[in-house]
């Protein structure tokens, strides 16, 4: 049978309510989307505020590039799931860093942040989602006030002064080719809600200020007070 077949689905209501899950767990759904390059400190930041929220009772969960498109992952290289049915399997359904193959990433990263949403849950995703029409499609299945975007504005240069992975290096030498920032574009967002200075500050006080937005927003508890 080809995919493109006709498919009937249909939309079932859930028996319980995303306000009747967020009653119970005492604070809001969203999605905090951080965007940044590669080495801005994206990860770092999710995390440290994922912990935040965590130690006092929120339910909060990292999505991260690299874990996601680890192994077998939900969005796993074309290398990787080749092993199970082989060449032209791995390649419709892995995904590489491809402008489509980065949308897909984005497009479907959006749609299961939207469903942490919809659980009631905050979702922290960590993805470079370097163009601008890509995070504009997840905005669109995340509508105001739950999309969170949040810009980890890094200067190339210093990303490239870290390179923990040490991958500017080989984007530099031509041996990885279309790496953000340096053949590949990094679209800065135009109106996100929280832009981090990650290029002077640290990842700790950075953490800080996204909390407080969520505060502020009343997505948390007015009173919450992070355990550092
Ligand atoms: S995105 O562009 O599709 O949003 P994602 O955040 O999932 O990217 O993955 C980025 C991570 O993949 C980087 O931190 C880096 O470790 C690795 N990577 C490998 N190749 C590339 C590339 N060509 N451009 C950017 N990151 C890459």
């Amino acid at each position: 049978m080809t995919g493109d077949h006709h498919v009937e689905v249909h939309w079932h209501e859930h028996a319980v309510s995303r306000e009747e899950r967020e009653e119970f767990f005492g604070h809001r759904g969203c999605v905090i989307w951080f965007t940044g390059l590669s080495a801005s400190g994206k990860s770092t930041i999710a995390n440290l505020v994922d912990h935040k929220l965590h130690s006092t009772g929120v339910r909060s969960f990292v999505l991260d590039g690299d874990n996601v498109r680890h192994g077998h992952g939900l969005n796993a290289a074309p290398a990787g799931l080749k092993q199970r049915h082989g060449e032209d399997f791995g390649k419709r359904f892995g995904l590489g860093f491809s402008a489509q193959d980065r949308e897909e990433n984005i497009r479907r990263i959006g749609a299961v942040a939207r469903l942490f949403c919809d659980a009631g849950l905050i979702a922290v995703t960590a993805f470079i989602s370097p163009y601008r029409a890509d995070r504009a499609g997840a905005r669109a299945l995340i509508p105001a006030p739950d999309f969170i975007e949040v810009f980890v504005d890094a200067p190339l240069e210093v990303c490239e002064a870290r390179d923990p992975k040490g991958l500017y290096k080989k984007a530099r030498a031509g041996v990885i080719k279309g790496f953000t920032g340096i053949d590949d574009p990094y679209e800065r967002p135009e109106n996100p809600e929280l832009v981090l200075d990650a290029g002077t500050k640290s990842a700790e006080a950075l953490a800080d200020e996204v909390i407080e937005y969520l505060r502020a927003q009343g997505k948390i508890n007015p009173d919450f007070e992070p355990s550092s």
